[in-house]
Parts: structure tokens; sequence; C-alpha cells
């Protein structure tokens, strides 16, 4: 029997589309707009108040959450609304069909935003083209397809000796910081340094005792990865001014920029001193060695390029893994029988001194699923975005090419036409109801979809693993909702306070 979730009965009764996991979803989606009249861009509901040029900015002055605006906005218009700023148009939509048909229609060469080109354009004049995080067209492409061999599951899985040597240091920092209680007071602190070390593993070979280097080159790399997050903000939101006068946001942005570059190649310098020597290398032992020096020894790109890669990889994996697993340990830790049958699921499969691996990771999906279910309610990526080449058609209104069009993932994770009791914490969802694949995103889709997701969920699961065998955990905030906030990106806002009870 077929058995239909709450969204497709909502389509099925508004007449929309049923979804089925058939290639043919996007052209049914585009026959059943075209069954009704489309409405011109000018007709999307907007707030009321949009100026000239500047457009509805001054709902962006002295936010400190984007997607609470963004969650409001969807309230007062429904699932489509457009917000104008310097001179552009966005639309944002909270509907997974009309998501999933944003994604299908991005072409060859997909693009995030218009305000990519904004930092395109700052880089140039620093002559740093190699960031590919903001590099477009025949050039992104160019550097992602050198960039592929090191996604390979393989390779990745040969990580997890170095990122269980991290986890087990970071159950060392929680003897050391806990209190006569059991308590850590904040475990956001240990998580940033955990997520630190790992990404310094996999990108320079790296180990990194942060805890006992305190206001080493550790601490300079997490401010500045901070900072530059914040000041992208800034310069994706405002006007231009920078190709006029080096304004605030711009100066910091470089000042950032430089300080990742420099530390970059101090870690360069230090932990590829003998590459030489390790050139001649088996396949195997080419698993697991660091990015830099799989690049670096692949010879498909220079020195620089391959540094300036490895410092990408390092900001762009920390804070985005710091804040999503500090969510997965207060979702753990706030639902004990969660935590229980992830314990029997890991020591279902590891013996008592085995440590975590690609072949036993495989094996236990409850983790998957527990993280995936903490992404559906904490997303700290809120929103898909892409800027296409091409007109679209999207839930009966037309969108001229050039718009950016974000997807509002926290919206669509809490909607209660989409997925069943949707503030409940429930992780065996992922494998008993029907949940439309584009409705839960958090690292993006397709070919520009984030290049280190795969790293990001081993070192989260291999830090799950060595937690949940080792410890029984509680946090004792009072809400079921934990504060969140932020303009990029979204982190926790108030301290995780866990007790950490070992098991045995
Ligand atoms: C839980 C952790 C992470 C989250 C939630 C996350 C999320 C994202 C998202 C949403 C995107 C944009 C995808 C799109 O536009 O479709 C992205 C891009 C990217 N991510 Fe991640 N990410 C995480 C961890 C990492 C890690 C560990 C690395 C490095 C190893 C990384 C490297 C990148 C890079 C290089 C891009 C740009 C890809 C491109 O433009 O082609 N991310 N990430």
């Amino acid at each position: 029997m077929i058995r239909f979730c709450s969204w497709q009965r909502r389509l099925a009764l508004t007449g929309g589309i049923r979804w089925k996991a058939t290639s043919s979803r996007v052209e049914k989606a585009e026959s059943s707009v075209q069954d009704k009249a489309v409405k011109p861009f000018s007709a999307i509901p907007s707030p009321p108040g949009s100026l000239p040029f500047i457009g509805h900015i001054r709902l962006l002055k002295g936010l400190t959450s984007l997607s609470e605006l963004t969650s409001k906005l969807f309230k007062d218009h429904g699932r489509i609304f457009r917000f104008d700023f310097i001179g552009y148009s966005s639309v944002f939509i909270a509907d997974p069909s009309a998501v999933e048909k944003t994604f299908r229609h991005e072409g060859k060469y997909p693009s995030r935003s218009f305000t990519e080109a904004n930092v395109d354009y700052i880089l140039k004049q620093r002559n740093d083209r190699n960031f590919f995080v903001f590099q477009s067209g025949e050039e992104w492409r160019d550097t992602r397809s050198k960039l592929g061999k090191q996604l390979m599951p393989a390779n990745v899985y040969g990580y997890c000796p170095g990122f269980n040597k991290v986890s087990r240091r970071f159950i060392r920092n929680v003897y050391d910081v806990q209190n006569d209680d059991g308590f850590v007071e904040d475990v956001r602190d240990l998580i940033r340094y955990w997520s630190l070390e790992v990404a310094a593993h996999f990108a320079y070979g790296a180990d990194i005792d942060s805890i006992k280097n305190k206001g080493g080159l550790e601490k300079e790399f997490q401010d500045a990865v901070g900072g530059l997050v914040d000041t992208l903000f800034d310069l994706q939101t405002g006007p231009p001014l920078y190709k006029v006068f080096p304004t605030k946001a711009y100066r910091e942005f470089n000042k950032y920029l430089d300080k990742l570059i420099e530390i970059g190649q101090v870690y360069a310098d230090q932990y590829t001193s003998d590459i030489k020597e390790r050139a001649a290398v088996s396949e195997e032992k080419f698993h697991g060695m660091s990015l830099l020096e799989q690049w670096l020894i692949e010879g498909k790109m220079s020195a620089k390029d391959a540094i300036s890669h490895s410092i990408n990889m390092l900001a762009a994996g920390m804070d985005t893994t710091a804040h999503t697993t500090a969510f997965v340990l207060y979702t753990l830790s706030k639902h004990p029988e969660v935590q229980e049958k992830a314990y029997k699921q890991i020591t279902s499969v590891l013996g008592d001194d085995e440590e975590p691996d690609g072949d036993s990771l495989q094996k236990m999906p409850y983790l998957g699923h527990h993280i995936k279910e903490t992404q559906r309610l904490y997303q700290v990526t809120p929103y898909t975005a892409r800027w296409l080449e091409t007109d679209v058609e999207l839930l009966n209104y037309h969108i001229p090419a050039k718009t950016t069009i974000f997807g509002g993932l926290e919206t669509m994770g809490q909607d209660p036409t989409l997925f069943k009791d949707p503030l409940k914490f429930n992780p065996d969802r992922w494998t008993t109801d029907d949940i439309h694949p584009f409705t839960v995103l958090p690292f993006g889709f397709g070919p520009r979809g984030c290049w280190g997701r795969r790293f990001a969920e081993i070192e989260m699961k291999v830090l799950l693993c060595q937690l949940i065998r080792h410890f029984k955990m509680e946090c004792d905030f009072p809400s079921d909702r934990l504060p969140s906030g932020g303009l990029m990106l979204k982190r926790p806002t108030a301290p995780i306070r866990i007790k950490f009870t070992p098991r045995n």
C-alpha cells in the first residue's frame, strides 16, 4: 500500500505534483505550473518599503539572525517572497519541488549568488584567484576537477586513524575541564578545538593539541576564519563602495585573509618538509595522506595553488563542522533514548578496543540519521543559493535569469505539512517517513555542493562513536530548543553545558 506523507497529500489536494523518485519529476513540476497562468516577477509578494537601489536593506540593519528575519517573512508572505537589495532582487522559496527545480536549472557552471562577484572582484585585486569556493565558470570547473580524487571514500576513510586520535584528545580535554559534578560548562570551546584539529589533520597532516597551545597559531586561525565569515556578510549585502575606496569591511576581509594565508604557509612549511622523499608512495599509502601533500605529489597545480586550496578547506570546514557538531552534541545529550540506541549499534559493531574505520562506520546508519535529524532542526547553512543563467518559473511566478534564488531550509525543515510532528526530535523518521529529498540539504546539492561533505560526516561520526562509547551525556539546558543566531552561518548562541559520566 502506498503511504502518502502530509506534504504529498497537500500537493495532491492543491492539484500540484505528487512526488515520486523518477526522472520525470521536474517535467511534472513544470507542467503543473504551466497549467495555470504564470504571474510576473513583480507580482511576487514582498515586504513593504523597498527603496530605489538599496531595496529592503533597512531590514538587515542591526540584524543578529538572518534566518529569524526570513522565517518571519515566510510567515507573512507564504512559500515565496521577493527581497530587494543594492539593485538586485532575490527570491526566497520554501517549497522542496521549487528548490529541486532551481537546482535542475543550475547549468554547467552553477553559481551561488550575484554577490560572489563582489568577493571575486576583491580576490582579483589581490591576485588570489585560487580560493575555489569563490571561483566561477570554467575556472571553477577546472579547479574542482583537479580536487576530485581526494573525495573518493577510500581516501576520506583513510583519515580515520587521525580522526580517532583527535577524538581521543577530545575525551582527555573533557576530563581536564569538567568540574567536580562532571559538567563541562560550555562544550562549544572543546568542539572548536576538535574541529580545527581534524581539519588541520586532513589538510596538512598536522598534529595539533590546541588546548595545550592556547594563544598559538590555532587561536589566530580560528579568529581569522570567524572574522572572515562576518565580513563576508557585510561585503555581500552592502553596496560595492570598496570599488571606490577601501571600506571597513574591505580592509577587514583583506586583513583576515592575509592572516589565513600567513598561517597556512607556516603549516605548509612545517608539515611538508619531507615531501620529496614521500613522493613515491603506493595508492594505499596515498589514502589518508594530507590534502596538501597529495596535491603537491600529483603535480596538477602549482605549490601556491595547493597551499591556497588547503587553506580553503581548513577555513571552509572549520566553523561549519564545529557549529553542526555543537548542535549534534546538544540533541544527543538531551535525548538519552537516542544515545542508548546509538550506543547499542556502536557496541554491536565495534569490539572493546576497536576504533571506528570505514567498514565499521558504514554499519552504523543510526549515527547518520541522528546527524541529519539535527541538521533538519538546526540548519547551520540555513539556505540553498543559486543564481541562474536562464529564466525559470517557480511556484507559478516568472523568475528572470540572474535572480538569486534562496531555498529556505530552516522553514521547510520545520514545516508541519512536510514533516509529521516537526518539532519532535526523531532520527528514526529518516528510515520510516517518505521525505522529499530537497527539504533538508545542509550541504547543498549537485556539482557545486559542499566539497567537504564526506569529510565532515566521517569526522562527526568518529567523534560520536568515541564519545557515546565512553560517556553518558546529559544537558541541563532548560528548554528543548537551543537558542541560535548568526548572519552567514547559524550557531548556538547559548553555552552548552553537558555532564559527562564515564560508562565504566
Ligand atoms: C557540517 C559541516 C559542513 C557544512 C554544513 C557545509 C555546508 C556547505 C554548503 C551548504 C556549501 C554550499 C553548497 C552549494 O552551494 O550547493 C558548501 C560548500 C563548500 N564546502 Fe562545505 N560544509 C561543511 C563542511 C565542509 C568541510 C569539512 C569542507 C572541507 C573539507 C568543506 C568545503 C567546502 C567547499 C570547498 C565548498 C565550495 C564548493 C564549491 O564551490 O564548489 N565544507 N559547504
